[in-house]
């Protein structure tokens, strides 16, 4: 009775490896950013994420949330991440509708508002994994990095000097080719 079971549970965990083998290896599973997503795929890239950002126990941002910091932030901003993460009152660009995963919006619904500073502190300086988020800790300073999350956390709550600050001659980063940012009327 037993070696019938355990005959059961490989012969499945075969069918199953199988399955899953000829799934990837017949151009079944989605490889276009087009595409839609695979089963469970955005769990399975979240979840470690998180764990592993938990782990890292970041402390608090060196600076407060305020005028000075969304100032200076503003500037990191927008030329180097506005390319992707889009600006307020701007429609996202080419970059943003054509990825996979796309960059979140994050001056527009709620963005990053709800995550802890340090979250998005950890995913500017190291990038995210098999996603277009590039890694800013050799091309930013420790406050430029904490300046621009303190910026994104506090999306919401920015002051109009601030606003300016991001679409006055916003152009994109000089590592990326210029797109172009329509007005939003
Ligand atoms: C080339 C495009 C690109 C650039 C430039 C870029 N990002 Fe990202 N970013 C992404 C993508 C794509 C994701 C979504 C990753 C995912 O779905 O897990 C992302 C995710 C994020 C997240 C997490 C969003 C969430 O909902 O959890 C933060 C925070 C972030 N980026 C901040 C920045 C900051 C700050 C900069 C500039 C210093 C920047 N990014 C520049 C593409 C980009």
């Amino acid at each position: 009775m037993m070696k019938g079971v355990a005959i059961g549970i490989v012969l499945t965990l075969i069918v199953l490896a199988v399955g899953i083998y000829c799934y990837f290896a017949t151009g079944m599973a989605p490889a276009a950013t087009a595409d839609s997503p695979m089963p469970f795929e955005r769990k399975l890239a979240h979840i470690p994420l998180s764990a592993h950002i938990e782990k890292q126990q970041l402390g608090q941002p060196p600076m407060a949330a305020d005028e000075s910091a969304y100032l200076a932030g503003a500037e990191v901003y927008k030329q180097h991440c506005a390319s992707c993460h889009g600006l307020p009152g701007r429609w996202p660009t080419d970059y943003a509708t054509t990825m996979y995963p796309k960059p979140p919006q994050l001056f527009r619904g709620k963005g990053v508002t709800d995550d802890p500073v340090s979250e998005s502190y950890w995913k500017s300086a190291n990038g995210i994994r098999l996603t277009g988020m590039p890694a800013f800790k050799t091309k930013l300073t420790d406050t430029q990095l904490w300046q621009v999350s303190q910026l994104v956390a506090h999306a919401n709550e920015i002051s109009d000097s601030v606003k300016r600050v991001l679409v006055t001659d916003a152009t994109t980063s000089t590592s990326m080719p210029r797109v172009s940012v329509p007005k939003v009327e």
